[in-house]
């Protein structure tokens, strides 16, 4: 009996050890899982696991992408409360959602981003359905690309992108490919390399465009340049696709920061968009986003649906419910709606201060860069422009934590460790 044990354990590592044997572990003596690799850590999480374990007090974590007070807590928003409170007092019940989630939510969302006055809700042109968040959202479109649309299965994203669009458009069966975006030298938006690159995508393949607040950039296209990026993309005739998470994060205006995609909407584009409420309701982990299509008629739009529902089965049935009744909540309350935007407002103009303190803290300390590109970018990042060495001295000397791309979370910054934060950039930039 020992004997025939010892046989088959060295039997299963000979197997191990060899490719035929991949695929094929599942023998009483070994594990199924014997060939599977350890795979590498999330790049972002990794930095808030080492940051976790640093005893520093005086340690900061700048990797996350979600907005902290001045305090560094995370904020639950005063009209999230509120919405939270209402929805107890209706007593609602735990039914499942509808396959695309609730017709309210969806039409909330939609005339979140287009305006309560668009002319392409007022008349059926969106198929609107509530995603699991921005990431699902994204999900879903690349779902919905992949199977239908009828160009080329590539899509463009800028570079660099949100580490995760990559992935998940992949995941989605599209191929990735990248134009032109951020201009290191500047630190600002390469326009010219975009422009040329954008002139270059083969007619009808997929472009992605960031609506406001590029992640990990902070670099956002000033209006005359997204009206030149909108004709280009028109005249290529490429498919905008729009990832907007950040709609009120930017300038603490959820209109201003819709601009990108209501004016390609005025240009004749028809697009597919990817909301988000993670970071303007402070929802993060609720999972309420959603995806629409803009349509050429109202027909194409209710065809569209049938599709993206019937993709959406499989992969979840059908969203979760309480995020989303808070966001429908919040947005079709004139009064509630009103005081929800005074907490984008207050979330926005918070970073934007810090943007300008954390450049002057640099200043003050007689550094020889330019750091205005700290106040010219906007949004939840921004780009340092710290090279990769710098980053490590800054998490190994000073226990200042983001990741090595040069990001920072703006969002991390206080009015309290501001001007640490600015000595530790200042010393490694020396
Ligand atoms: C550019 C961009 N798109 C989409 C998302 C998706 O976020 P979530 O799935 O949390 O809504 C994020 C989150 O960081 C993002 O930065």
């Amino acid at each position: 009996m020992a004997c025939s044990k010892s046989v088959q354990r060295s039997a299963s590592v000979l197997l191990r050890n060899t490719t035929a044997f991949q695929g094929y572990v599942g023998t009483r003596a070994s594990s199924w899982w014997g060939a599977v690799q350890m795979g590498p850590p999330d790049a972002i999480l990794g930095v808030t696991e080492a940051f976790k374990r640093d005893t520093n007090p005086k340690k900061i974590n700048l990797g996350v992408g979600a907005y902290r007070d001045d305090n560094g807590k995370p904020f639950v928003l005063p009209s999230v409360i509120k919405a939270e409170k209402r929805m107890a007092e209706k007593k609602l019940d735990h039914e499942y959602s509808p396959i695309g989630g609730t017709a309210e939510f969806c039409k909330s969302s939609i005339q979140l981003a287009l305006g309560d006055d668009s002319q392409h809700v007022a008349n059926g042109l969106n198929a609107t359905v509530q995603a699991i968040s921005g990431t699902g959202a994204l999900r879903v479109g690349g779902a919905f690309l992949a199977s239908f649309f009828p160009g080329s299965k590539d899509i463009y994203l800028p570079t660099p992108s949100w580490g995760n669009h990559g992935p998940i458009f992949r995941h989605s069966g599209l191929n990735v490919k990248a134009y032109r975006y951020y201009d290191p030298s500047t630190c600002g938006f390469d326009f010219k390399g975009a422009l040329e690159d954008l002139s270059k995508i083969p007619e009808r393949s997929i472009v992605l465009l960031h609506a406001c607040a590029h992640n990990p950039t902070g670099v956002d296209p000033r209006t005359e340049q997204w009206a030149e990026i909108s004709a280009i993309v028109k005249k290529r005739n490429l498919f905008p696709f729009f990832d907007m998470a950040y709609q009120g994060f930017a300038s603490g205006d959820v209109s201003k920061d819709a601009f990108a995609v209501r004016s390609f909407l005025k240009d004749g584009h028809h697009i597919a968009l990817a909301q988000s409420f993670a970071k303007n309701m402070g929802l993060y982990g609720e999972r309420a986003g959603a995806f629409s299509l803009v349509c050429a008629d109202k027909d194409e739009a209710a065809r569209t649906m049938s599709q993206i529902k019937i993709l959406i089965r499989p992969m979840y049935s059908n969203p979760p419910i309480h995020g989303a009744r808070l966001v429908t909540e919040i947005l079709s309350d004139p009064a509630l709606r009103q005081e929800w935007l005074g907490d984008v407002k207050l979330m926005a103009d918070r970073i934007i201060s810090v943007r300008s303190t954390l450049q002057n803290n640099l200043k003050k300390l007689g550094s020889s860069r330019s750091w205005q590109h700290i106040t010219d970018q906007i949004g939840m990042f921004c780009f340092t422009g710290m090279n990769q060495q710098q980053c490590e001295r800054l998490s190994k000397d000073f226990s200042v934590y983001l990741t090595k791309d040069g990001r920072i979370s703006m969002a991390g910054v206080t009015s309290k460790n501001v001007e640490y934060l600015a000595e530790a950039i200042h010393a490694v930039t020396k």
